[in-house]
């Protein structure tokens, strides 16, 4: 959100296991951006590495068996949200 906003976090359980989901105010994404997410290297910050994402992916998905979507809307802000299986 390089021109501030909030970011909301919230927490839940389910019998399934664990939700967490993160909303931005920020600055969105659009699909194409959003189909190559958790590329490694793949960055628009010009200090990025554009690793952030493929190791949250790899924590996630590959180590604990979870879930990662995500849903984003340009100029308006995007929603992370993990399942974790408990
Ligand atoms: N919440 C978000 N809102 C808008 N764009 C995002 C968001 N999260 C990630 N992105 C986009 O996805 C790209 C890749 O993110 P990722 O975290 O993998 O790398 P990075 O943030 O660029 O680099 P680093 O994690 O090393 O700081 C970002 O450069 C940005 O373009
Ligand atoms: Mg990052």
């Amino acid at each position: 959100m390089p021109e501030g906003g909030a970011l909301t976090i919230a927490t839940n359980r389910n019998a399934a296991g664990i939700l967490l989901t993160f909303t931005d105010t920020g600055m969105g994404m659009t699909a194409e951006q959003q189909a190559r997410l958790f590329e490694p290297f793949l960055t628009t910050k010009v200090r990025g590495t554009g690793l952030g994402l493929a190791i949250v992916h790899r924590i996630i998905v590959d180590a604990h068996r979870g879930r990662i979507t995500v849903t984003s809307v340009p100029h308006r802000g995007t929603t992370f949200r993990i399942e974790l299986p408990v």
